[in-house]
This record gives C-alpha cells, sequence and structure tokens, in this order.
C-alpha cells in the first residue's frame, strides 16, 4: 500500500494506493473516527462488483452501512438522482458524524460529493474510486457536482474527501475502451507535468495496457502524487490548477458537438491534447519532435489523434466560445513547450482553430 499526501493543512487527506486494498476500507474509515452510520452509494454496475466487499469490510469495521444506489450513466449525475441520495441518507438515518462513500467512477463520485457537500450542510466524504479516471483525476482535488440541462458540471462545490482509496485490482473488470481512455488523462499527466513519467510510459506501455500490476501501481500512485501538488498549489482553480485543462479546451468542444455520444471523455481528450500541442507547435512554443511523441504515445494505446473531419472550424469555433471556461471568446489556452512543461496563453477560440 502507499500513501501519497494531499498537504491542504485542516483538509489535508490521504490517498492509498494499492493492488486489492479495498478490503481495508473498514479499518481506514475507523481511523477517521467516524460515527457507526454510513451510506455507501454506487451504481448498479458496480455493485454487482464490489458492494459486497465494501459493505463486509465496513462491517467488519463496525460500520452500519446504508447502501445507495443510482442507476448507472453520466446521464443520472442530475439533481433528480442527487434528491434520491439524500432522502436515502434522511430515511437512512446518517447524522453529522457519518460519511458518504462513493464507490464508482466519476460520475459516482462527484454526484455523492456534492451530496456530502451539501447535506446536513456538510458531511464527511471517502472517495473510493473504481475507474482509471477517477482513480488519478476526478477523486483527488475535491471538485464535485452534477449536470444541469444548460451544460455540464454547472452545479456542484469543492468537498475534499477525508481520504481516497484507490485499488487497482478494480480496474480489472473495467470495459477496456473505459480502461485505455483514462490512459488519456495519464498521458496528460505526463505531457504537461512529468518528462519522466512520459518516458515511463513510452517504455513500459505495453505492460500497462497489459495491466500489469507493478507498473499499474507505479502510474497511478505517480499520478495522484502530480495531481496533488497541483490541488495544493491552488484548490480553487484560481489559476494555476488550470494546467489540468491540458487537452480539454478542444476536447469538450468536441464532446459537445458531437452530442457526448461518439467519444468517451478521455478519447476527446486524446484528440485534444494531440490538436493543442499543435497550436503550441504552430505558435512557436514546442518542436515537431514533442508533437510527434505526444501523437506517438496517444495512437500506441489505440486513441484517436485527429479532429472528425465532419466537425467544421465555424462550429468548433463556437463551440469553444460556450465553453464555461471561456471569457469574452477568448481561452486560457495550455500550450505545450516540451514534454513536462507548460504555458498558459489567452487565445481567441478563431486561432485556436486556425492553428488546429
Ligand atoms: P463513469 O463513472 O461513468 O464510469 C464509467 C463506466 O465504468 C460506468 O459504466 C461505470 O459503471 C463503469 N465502472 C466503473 N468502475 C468499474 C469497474 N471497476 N469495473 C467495471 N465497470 C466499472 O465514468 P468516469 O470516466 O469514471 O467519470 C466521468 C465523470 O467524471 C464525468 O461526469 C466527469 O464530469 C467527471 N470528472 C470529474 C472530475 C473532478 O475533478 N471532479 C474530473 C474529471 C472528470
Ligand atoms: N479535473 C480537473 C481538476 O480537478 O481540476
Amino acid at each position: 500500500m502507499e500513501v501519497v499526501d494531499v498537504e491542504l493543512g485542516d483538509r489535508a487527506y490521504p490517498i492509498y494506493v494499492g493492488a486489492g486494498c479495498l478490503g481495508d476500507l473498514g479499518s481506514r474509515l475507523a481511523e477517521t473516527g467516524r460515527g457507526k452510520r454510513v451510506a455507501v452509494v454506487t451504481n448498479s454496475t458496480i455493485a454487482n462488483l464490489y458492494l459486497d466487499d465494501a459493505v463486509a469490510s465496513l462491517t467488519r469495521s463496525g460500520f452500519d452501512p446504508a447502501v445507495i444506489q443510482i442507476p448507472d450513466g453520466e446521464e443520472h449525475k442530475n439533481l433528480a438522482w442527487l434528491a434520491f441520495v439524500y432522502d436515502r441518507m434522511i430515511d437512512a438515518g446518517v447524522d453529522r458524524g457519518g460519511a458518504a462513500i462513493a464507490l464508482g467512477g466519476g460520475v459516482v463520485g462527484d454526484l455523492t460529493g456534492f451530496a456530502a457537500a451539501t447535506y446536513l450542510r456538510g458531511i464527511d466524504l471517502v472517495q473510493v474510486p473504481t475507474t482509471l479516471l477517477a482513480q488519478i483525476d476526478s477523486s483527488i482535488g475535491g471538485k464535485t457536482g452534477i449536470n444541469h440541462p444548460a451544460g455540464k458540471n454547472l452545479l456542484g462545490a469543492f468537498k475534499q474527501p477525508r481520504f481516497v482509496l484507490a485499488d487497482v485490482e478494480c480496474l480489472r473488470t473495467l470495459p477496456r475502451r473505459e480502461y485505455v481512455a483514462g490512459l488519456a488523462e495519464v498521458i496528460k499527466t505526463g505531457a504537461i507535468l512529468d518528462a519522466e513519467l512520459f518516458a515511463f510510459l513510452e517504455a513500459e506501455l505495453s505492460g500497462i495496457l497489459r495491466q500489469e500490476r507493478d507498473p499499474l501501481v507505479r502510474v497511478v500512485r505517480r499520478c495522484c502524487r502530480l495531481k496533488a501538488l497541483v490541488v495544493v498549489e491552488d484548490e480553487t482553480e484560481s489559476g494555476y490548477r488550470a494546467i489540468l485543462n491540458f487537452g480539454h479546451t478542444i476536447g469538450h468542444a468536441i464532446e459537445s458537438l458531437t452530442d457526448y455520444t461518439t467519444y468517451l471523455h478521455g478519447e476527446a481528450v486524446a484528440i485534444g491534447m494531440v490538436a493543442a500541442a499543435r497550436v503550441s507547435r504552430r505558435l512557436g512554443y514546442c518542436d515537431e519532435a514533442t508533437v510527434r511523441r505526444l501523437t506517438t504515445l496517444v495512437d500506441r494505446c489505440g486513441l484517436p489523434t485527429e479532429v472528425p473531419s465532419d466537425l467544421g472550424r465555424d462550429a468548433l469555433a463556437l463551440a469553444m466560445r460556450t465553453d464555461k471556461k471561456a471569457l469574452g471568446g477568448a481561452i486560457k489556452f495550455v500550450c505545450l513547450e516540451g514534454i513536462g512543461t507548460t504555458r498558459f496563453e489567452r487565445l481567441s477560440c478563431e486561432d485556436i482553430v486556425r492553428y488546429v
């Protein structure tokens, strides 16, 4: 078991990373001194796979877990299912001494996190991420929320968990496409923050694609550490944390133009990262070799690298303009300077599209 500390003063917490550590959930929670009545929020898919182990671990440590199950899917990360979770927590008598435990991917984690941030004006949150994306990204850093018909993640709060427990063994049951999409965020982490991680991915990719335990634990732990450092530097995204948006400006535009039905988030980010590297190259911030290394690694994972040809430039620019992070038609765009280094540039949406 490896521990990564998120050093946020009175909101500091550990991220436990290991292979086969789900059974430690109860003992880790007991260390925090929480009351007996806790809620485990999960979805129907994950419940079939990991709920029994999670509940058994909690029960062994003296907890009395109430299980709250929502349906699987991003379309359920909404106000109606948040209300359902509040209702079940009230019915179950979860009080301020209790905790909400999110057992699942980013959808369960974001919704449960928002419930924990607001229920009784805030109860403790534990993240037990079961997708690669959730283990290295969404469970860390306290962003929680739900979607609104007007846009994704429009309602939310910052709520740091008491701890994160990431068991890489859970990734074995993840659909292959979801796992590979998660690798896009791993590549992003290396590309923006850590040339050594990026080189490790290049060297060990076949083992990582096969989910060999040692390189996988190493990669997850390293990504968690890097995300923790970014969060500690800028907890509420007033500046530096926006570095994590590398590849997301164009990625979000592609997801939105394809109605979130063609690409998984990580797949759109993969295209967005390659496009952002090309923009950086056109602006003279990085060389062709950097673009090639990134494109090659993305491609070796089996992830897409090209903006679909049927998406017009005007449509792309318009989709970027309506992104909630755009200000006055301009975007704080994350450019690549080399593998492991970036710079922010304020660019118009039209310029971004022209340089892709
Ligand atoms: P997800 O939660 O929808 O999970 C993907 C699919 O895998 C689902 O069908 C899920 O049921 C299934 N699944 C999960 N774990 C499994 C396992 N171990 N075995 C088999 N199947 C499993 O998707 P995701 O990619 O984890 O998360 C996407 C969400 O995360 C989006 O809503 C996004 O907005 C959010 N997000 C949040 C942050 C943040 O900082 N809070 C960051 C990035 C993304
Ligand atoms: N996933 C982006 C962030 O946590 O800021």
